[in-house]
């Protein structure tokens, strides 16, 4: 199976210093098969990124999308108006459904939304710090996942990846809060067996599924080795060339 790459530029970087982020990146990274690298860079910068970019060697994501296609929805911008811009788009990203209210309603829609317009859904789940205190993590990840797919059909699913990422794990410089590799095996192992339970073990075992929280150089090695785990979200990490440019040749190396 393919390994992911994903880098989350967030709200970084201006059009002008996205286009020489990425012009700087395609130099320094080959066309691989069994590796996609992706960046999702700001929605201003990602029309005239897809004009620049070498598809062979890269791939461009969204942040969001709004599920409905069109209207009177004032200040966003749909799925279907990204179609034929981005091959991705990341959905229910933690920082999207906290600080921006989008509802379970709302990510179910705008990843149906995704794939009716020919773009990838990366469906972000994970546990806040709270709900992992009270033992609430696989009832969490049980609700977003499925709450997430409600709207997919089993032919849909193999074009959705499921991005892993425990919210207490996100921007964090401490060991203390970083995801250990156990946690996230067992993590990952039951977002499998949900989608096992849902839609057949066949399917559960292609769907990719991706780690991000507090990804670096240092670390890459060790999460892209768990067993179920096909590739990676970065976000901090993806944001400095030399950076982002170790974790994909820590991932050509573990492939190989
Ligand atoms: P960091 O890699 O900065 O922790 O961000 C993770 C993330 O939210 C990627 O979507």
């Amino acid at each position: 199976m393919k390994s992911y790459i994903v880098g989350n530029w967030k709200m970084n970087f201006t059009v002008g210093e996205s286009s020489v982020y990425l012009h700087k990146l395609s130099a320094r990274i080959h066309a691989y098969r069994d590796i996609e690298v992706v960046v999702a860079p700001s929605l201003v910068a990602l029309q005239p990124l897809s004009l620049q970019i070498d598809r062979k060697k890269l791939r461009l994501a969204a942040q969001t999308a709004n599920p409905r296609d069109f209207g009177a929805y004032t200040g966003e911008v749909s799925a279907a108006q990204l179609r034929g811009i981005v091959d991705y788009c990341i959905i229910g990203h933690s920082e999207r459904r906290q600080l921006f209210h989008e509802s379970d309603k709302f990510i179910r829609a705008a990843v149906a939304a995704t794939l009716r317009n020919q773009i990838k859904p990366i469906l972000c789940v994970g546990e806040t710090e709270t709900e992992r205190t009270f033992g609430e993590t696989f009832d969490v990840l049980r609700d977003q996942v499925l709450g997430g797919l409600s709207e997919v059909s089993a032919e849909e699913l193999e074009k959705v990846i499921i991005a892993y990422e425990p919210v207490w794990a996100i921007s964090t410089t401490s060991g203390a809060s970083m995801a250990s590799p156990d946690d996230i095996a067992e993590a990952v192992k039951f977002i499998r067996r949900i989608i096992a339970d849902a839609y057949g073990k066949e399917i559960s075992k292609s769907i990719a599924v991706l780690y991000g929280g507090s990804v670096n150089p240092d670390n890459a090695g060790a999460y892209l080795t768990i067993p179920g785990v096909n590739g990676l979200l970065v976000g901090g990490a993806s944001l400095i060339a030399d950076q982002f440019v170790d974790i994909i040749e820590t991932a050509k190396k573990v492939k190989s």
